[in-house]
């Protein structure tokens, strides 16, 4: 299995409980600015509901993720969309910009990913992105680590959460200037409670667990999270921290 896609996605399932994710992309398309004609690289498209605006912006878009049927998805949307790891993008330097949306924190070795965009972009061409930060789903990675440390199983994390002068540091190493990066926290309202959360998100930890524990174990997992999790009125929020970027290749470089 490539890195970057530690479990295939059900893309139904993330419609119903992860719709929010290509809704709170958009001030990072603002961000991006996309402008007609521009050729543009979605890197981890998902089911392509984000790479859409950029083609109805009139751009010309390839959207590229590890999963197959996020892919399947994507084209049945209409969109160029290809299954490619992040970790080892193959294109030379056609891009004016390459865009990503909560997708690179699946990529654990940031250095192979960087080297792939620098050589996609062209000399000037930008890199936007947005993805998980240090700390971020930091009480649900505690509780999904302390439960599975119970059950005997491994509790490494799987995702990539970095703070801002450890993702510049890479992003400068990989002989791109940064024209902006921070990070912020994003609590982020969820359409039911946390439990569609951990069985959309939390796979590359449940899978830990034999097939017949998970459901008990996220069910304990709700209870565990509802007092910092859910307010009064039973709405549940994430606990995202943000980290958001402008970078670009330099024009002689
Ligand atoms: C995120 O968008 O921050 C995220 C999504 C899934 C797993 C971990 C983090």
């Amino acid at each position: 299995m490539p890195k970057g896609s530690a479990c295939d996605w059900d893309p139904a399932q993330y419609q119903r409980n992860a719709g929010f994710v290509p809704q709170l992309g958009e001030p990072l398309l603002r961000l991006l600015a996309p402008r007609a004609g521009e050729r543009i690289l979605d890197l981890g498209c998902g089911d392509g509901a984000l790479t859409r605006h950029l083609i109805d912006a009139g751009c010309a878009v390839v959207g590229v993720d590890a999963s197959a049927g996020m892919i399947a998805a994507a084209r049945a949307r209409g969109i160029d969309a290809h299954v490619m790891d992040g970790h080892a993008l193959h294109f030379d330097a056609p891009f004016d910009a390459v865009f990503s949306n909560a997708a690179l924190h699946w990529m654990t070795e940031p250095d192979a990913v960087l080297a792939g965009v620098h050589r996609a972009l062209v000399p000037g061409g930008r890199f936007v992105g947005e993805f998980g930060g240090h700390g971020n789903v930091g009480r649900i990675v505690a509780a999904l680590e302390h439960a599975l440390e119970c059950r005997g199983a491994a509790t490494d994390c799987p995702w990539y959460f970095p703070t801002p002068a450890d993702y510049r540091a890479r992003l400068e190493a990989a002989g791109l200037v940064v024209d902006a990066i921070e990070s912020f926290a994003r609590p982020t309202p969820l359409p039911g409670d946390v439990g569609g959360w951990l069985q959309t998100f939390g796979k590359p930890y449940l899978s830990r667990l034999p097939a017949g524990r998970r459901n008990a174990c996220v069910a304990e997992l709700v209870d565990t999270l509802r007092g910092a999790l859910c307010d009064e009125a039973g709405r549940w929020h994430a606990d995202y921290v943000r980290l958001r970027f402008v970078a670009h290749r330099p024009a002689g470089g």
